[in-house]
């Protein structure tokens, strides 16, 4: 069985855009592959984070993930920093790791823009965490958004980098992109996130849902109710695609483009399919909640499990390296 290795920040609850992005890809790849899931609050912390938020961070990230159908005894669930390996390995890696090639990754760029005040070098390093991350596990193939595909690459480089310099140790991971193409907000225009209010928490309810699929934006085309519309161009049908049936596809397309129903119909239906979707989740969350030991419990295993992997590797890796074996 390949390994497959993927890292969320405790952003604090998923969103819609998460879930089809990221997460309902992580539940159908643990069919095929070894999984490891780790919640990184090691990265994290290169942004504002207050220290009282970060453990209902974790605790909300962790119980959501279990709530969306993440396995903790198929898989291997846990918190960076449960893992005092990955930032051993991230120092060693410094040494591989070139400052010119850290300086054209463009997430850096973005986020020494956004946080003007604040460009640590954490921020500048956070790349070769993540390649300690991946790398730990020996991971070939790690699910990702388009826009970590430049981290990847760099993750392979350093691989090679290491295995050159010191001997053989690592795999050179694959980026393995999401089928769910970039997920457009409610409002039609930004990639769904929370910092944009654009999306739907998956918590969130029914009345809820309801309100923010009303107020999306749909086809431009369609300001009236007699207006055909074209749904391949509407935000909302896009949405069907990824929680109705086919009939209702069909049925929903078929009455936007003849102005047989309208987009009020049309939301409507959205909205009763994605209740029904989100329900479980929103039930097993509102258990883990109540029962916050069996969230600690399986994070305690994935600890567990992780650093023995983590610590073979390390082993390895100190080997080569020479350093003191006391
Ligand atoms: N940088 C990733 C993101 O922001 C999160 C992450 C950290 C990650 N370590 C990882 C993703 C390792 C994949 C593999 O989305």
């Amino acid at each position: 069985m390949k390994t497959v290795f993927s890292g969320i920040q405790p952003s604090g609850e998923l969103h819609l855009g998460n879930y089809l992005g990221a997460i309902r890809n992580w539940t159908a790849l643990q069919e095929e592959f070894f999984c490891y899931f780790c919640v990184v609050d090691y990265h994290a912390i290169t942004q504002d984070c207050e220290p009282k938020q970060m453990k209902t961070r974790v605790f909300d990230m962790v119980s959501d993930l279990l709530a969306c159908g993440i396995d903790p005894v198929r898989s291997v669930l846990f918190v960076q920093s449960q893992v005092p390996e990955h930032t051993e390995l991230c120092w060693i890696l410094n040494s591989v790791a070139q400052f010119g090639d850290l300086s054209r990754m463009t997430q850096f760029k973005d986020k020494s823009q956004r946080q003007a005040d604040n460009i640590n070098v954490g921020l500048f390093d956070y790349p070769v965490l993540q390649s300690a991350d991946i790398l730990l596990y020996n991971a070939e193939a790690v699910p990702v958004g388009q826009d970590q595909v430049q981290h990847i690459e760099f993750a392979r480089r350093l691989a090679r980098g290491f295995n050159n310099r010191w001997g053989k140790v690592f795999k050179e991971p694959e980026a393995k992109l999401t089928s769910t193409p970039k997920i457009i907000g409610l409002d039609g225009k930004a990639k769904m996130s929370k910092s944009m209010g654009n999306t739907i928490p998956l918590g969130a309810t029914e009345k809820e849902i309801r309100k923010r699929i009303n107020r999306a934006v749909t086809d431009p085309q369609r300001e009236k109710r007699e207006d055909k519309g074209e749904p391949d161009n509407c935000n909302v049908y896009s949405l069907h695609g990824c929680f109705s049936t086919d009939d209702d596809r069909r049925w929903v397309a078929e009455g936007c483009r003849t102005a047989g129903i309208g987009c009020v119909d049309c939301k409507r239906r959205l909205a009763d399919n994605l209740i029904e979707h989100l329900d479980p989740i929103r039930t097993r969350k509102a258990e883990l909640v109540a029962n916050p030991d069996e969230v600690h419990e399986a994070l305690n295993k994935g600890a567990e499990k992780a650093r023995q992997t983590a610590a073979k590797t390390i082993g390895k890796v100190r080997k080569k390296l020479g350093l003191w074996q006391g």
